[in-house]
Formats: C-alpha cells, structure tokens, sequence
C-alpha cells in the first residue's frame, strides 16, 4: 500500500457509492490538514447530510469552526433553488417590460420542481465556493453525495457553459438585427408607418435591457468556465475514490473511474475502507468473510494497479467524534 498523494491539490472531491465512507474520508482528511496548520473549508453537497453526526455538533449552511483551522458547511438543495428562483426573479424584473413581471414569474415557478433544478443551483453554489475556497482556504474539500449525483455534477459546467453560449449567440443575432435596421434606415427612404416598425424592432433588440441580459449571461459563463478550468486543472483539483472490498463498490468505482477519465478528471487516489482488521483472530464466521475480502482486495489491485491506493481497517463502532476521525486519518498516509 502507498500513501495519498495531495501534492498541494487545493480542491478536492471525494466520491464514491451510497455508505462507503466518503463523508468518514473527507472529514478525516480535513481534520488532519487543520490540525497540521492549513485553512480548510470543508462543503458537503450531499442531501442527506452526515458532518453534524460526525463532528457531533450542527453544521449548516453557513461556514462553522469546527477545530482551529477548519470550517465546514452543508449545502441545502432545496434552500439553493428558492435562493437561485429569488434571484432569477429579481434580475429579471429588471430587465423585463412590468407588464411581463405576472407570466414571467409563473415561467420560474414551473421550474422550481423541473428535473435538473437542484443540481443547477447546488452547481451554481459549488461554482461560487470553488472560487472563494481558492483565495480564502488553503485548501476546499467537497464531501459528495453517491457517485451518479456526483458525476452529472462534474459535468455540468460544461453542459451550463453550452448553453449560455447558445443563449449569448441568439443575443448577437438580435443584434445583428438592430444594425442591419440601422443600416436600412440610413440609405433608404421608408414611409412614416415602415421606419415606425423599424424602430419598434430595434428598440426591442438593442435596448439597455438587452445589454444587462448579455452582461448577466456573460459573467455566468466566465463562472462557469472559470469553474471547469479550477476543475480540470491536475495541478489544483484531485478526486478521491471511496470503495469497500465488496463486488458492487468495486464495479460501481471501475465506471466512476473510467467516467472520470473521459472528462479528464484527476484522480488523486483510491481509500479502500472497512477492510477486516490484521493480526486478530476473528472466528470462523469472520475468517470466512475475511477470504472473500482477500479476493476483492486482489481484484482492486489489479484493476486498479495505476492508482495509489490506501487502506482503512474496520473500527470496531462508527466512527463519531474528532478523535475518531483523527484515527481514521493515520491510515490515510496523507503525502501532502
Ligand atoms: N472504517 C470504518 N469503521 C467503522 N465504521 C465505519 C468506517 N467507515 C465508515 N464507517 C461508518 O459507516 C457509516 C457510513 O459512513 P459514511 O457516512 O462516511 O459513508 P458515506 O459514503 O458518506 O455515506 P452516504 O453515501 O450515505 O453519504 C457511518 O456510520 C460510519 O461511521
Ligand atoms: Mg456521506
């Protein structure tokens, strides 16, 4: 077995299927990185939210002290959409004629339950931590749901860059429009009622209120781009892959690595957790159960022989509490 290597990585996400340890990890890692003298922000973006428990103390939505140095939050889904609609409200009033206000709020209130909701205005959320995490911590640390979440997540940015870049050009050919009206107007001589039309276009395409729906839509997407970047950088982002020795953890990590690949994620390493404990006598039943885990643990080996890979033995109770926790991070053999 290796070591961890964190190699001043300063966002990290760590994954993995439903139970395995993921917020065990990242809350051990983030209580180790604190107590060796970094500023940690500590995030979970998964629903069903488990730092309280571990820390044995409530976490929310605002940034909490935890132990010096270390800071922690749990995004709430379902607060980020009515914040993010709230939002979208109010810039649009701004942008749109008052007599719209009543049909344009009933478009956003359908979105509320549309499937994708969430995951837009928790992203929209990881965006903007990702970029504070940067400059005000050392280091970020997300704590992620189960993997299928997580990983329409990590694409995201991508898929919301698309589409705002296809909004943005649909803004350019309005105003092409504006200044092919422009252009028409000046070499020809319309009737009173034409040039009337022609103005009525042109106020609708080029007006003050098309400039500001360009501005906001050009700086979500530097946001978001910004955040792809911070994403795909090896130098700053690393993922950590949480698995048990058990043959679904195992097939479900495979894909999520091969998934992580294809969008050239970094890989920073994999923590196998709940490994039977060595040089104890477990009894028969245990001993049984300890020579398939011989076998599982041969197969990650081999399947994934290209990543460093770390052991956590079985505790003998969950593991609650901040000297739990720093148990926990001895066999994670973090190489910073
Ligand atoms: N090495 C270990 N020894 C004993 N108990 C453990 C160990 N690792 C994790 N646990 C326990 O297993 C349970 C699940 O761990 P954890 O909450 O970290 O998993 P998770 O992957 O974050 O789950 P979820 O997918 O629900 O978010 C917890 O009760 C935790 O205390
Ligand atoms: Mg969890």
């Amino acid at each position: 077995m290796n070591s961890l290597p964190l190699e001043g990585h300063s966002i990290l996400f760590v994954g993995g299927k439903g139970g395995v340890g993921k917020s065990t990890t990242a809350a051990s890692l983030a209580v180790h990185l604190a107590d060796s003298g970094e500023k940690i922000l500590l995030v979970s973006t998964d629903p069903a939210h488990s730092l309280g428990d571990l820390f044995e103390t409530s976490v929310g939505d605002r940034k909490r002290e935890i132990v010096p140095g270390l800071h922690a939050l749990e995004i709430d889904p379902g607060q980020e959409v009515e914040k993010y609609l709230a939002r979208v409200k109010s810039t649009m009033r701004h942008y749109v004629q008052p007599a719209m206000y009543s049909e344009i709020e009933r478009q956003i209130e359908l979105t509320r339950h549309s499937p994708g909701a969430e995951e837009a205005a928790l992203m929209d959320r990881v965006t903007t931590l990702m970029q504070e995490g940067a400059t005000s911590h050392d280091r970020i640390i997300f704590d992620t749901a189960p993997t299928g979440h997580t990983l329409r997540l990590l694409a995201l940015p991508e898929i919301m860059a698309a589409w705002t870049t296809g909004l943005l050009k649909s803004r350019e050919r309005s105003d092409s429009l504006g200044k092919a009206v422009d252009r028409l107007r000046g070499r020809e001589q319309a009737s009173g009622d034409e040039l009337a039309w022609f103005d009525d276009v042109k106020e609708e395409v080029t007006d003050e209120r098309t400039q500001k729906i360009q501005e906001v839509l050009l700086e979500r997407q530097r946001r978001f781009s910004k955040a792809r970047r911070l994403l795909l950088d090896p130098e700053i982002t690393a993922f950590i892959l949480v698995l048990i020795p058990e043959k679904l953890p195992i097939l479900e990590s495979e894909k999520t690595h091969a998934v992580l690949r294809q969008h050239k994620i970094p890989v920073a390493g994999l923590v196998v957790n709940r490994t039977l404990p060595e040089n104890q006598v477990l009894g028969e039943f245990l001993e049984s159960r300890r020579s398939q885990e011989a076998e599982y643990l041969e197969q990650i080996e081999r399947v994934f022989s290209k990543l460093p890979r770390v052991r956590i033995p079985l505790l003998s109770r969950d593991v609650q509490g901040i000297n739990a926790l720093r148990e926990i991070a001895q066999h994670l053999l973090i190489d910073k």
